[in-house]
């Protein structure tokens, strides 16, 4: 069985998440989507809150997903998982730097590790996770680019928050 894994904050997923994620179905027999919990970066979302919005926006996909939390090196990770496949999504010229950064750091850290890069359909190039996170914090309404159940959880968060 082909496993790919797809690491990343996801905090929150959104459909360029979503897109990637449907797009490396159609190579692999099985995509697990897992939360990195050592990148530094300041979350919005608990890791719980997380792993909820993921499980339900991919539901649908029943066992061909799975969706895990690691933390450590993904290098590490994904043999745990039986896979030597990192997906990554690439949106613009902006990302590639880091992520040539990334994927020639995991193969000097072990040379059987591949990143694969699928290219963001031109719809998501522009979309990030926080650009939505501030927009919808001023009240702007977002609907082509998240699903419903995380569109309504970043509201409440924020009202939460107020
Ligand atoms: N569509 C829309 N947005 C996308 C996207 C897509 N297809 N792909 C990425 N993004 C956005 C995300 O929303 C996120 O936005 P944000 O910065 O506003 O939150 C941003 O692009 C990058 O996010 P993500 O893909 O989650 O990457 P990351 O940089 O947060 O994490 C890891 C990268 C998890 C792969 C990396 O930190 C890692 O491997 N960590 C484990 C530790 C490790 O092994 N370190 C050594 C690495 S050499």
């Amino acid at each position: 069985m082909r496993v790919g894994v797809y690491p990343g904050t996801f905090d929150p997923i959104t459909n360029g998440h979503l897109d990637i994620i449907e797009r490396a179905l159609n190579i692999f027999d099985k995509v697990v989507v897992a939360i990195a919990i050592d990148n530094m970066k300041n979350s919005f979302f608990t890791i719980e809150e997380r792993v909820s919005l993921l499980e339900e926006v991919l539901k649908p996909y029943g066992d061909k997903i799975e969706v895990d939390v690691f933390s450590g090196l993904s290098i590490n990770y994904i043999k745990e998982k039986n896979s030597n496949v990192l997906i990554r999504g690439l949106r613009a010229l902006s990302d590639f730097e880091y992520e040539y950064q990334l994927s020639h750091m995991n193969k000097s850290l072990d040379k059987s590790v591949e990143t694969m890069f699928l290219m963001t359909s031109v719809q998501y190039a522009f979309v990030s996770s926080s650009l939505i996170k501030q927009i919808i914090s001023l009240g702007g309404e977002l609907k082509d680019f998240l699903p419903t159940v995380v569109e309504e959880k970043i509201k409440e968060k924020f009202k939460e928050s107020i």
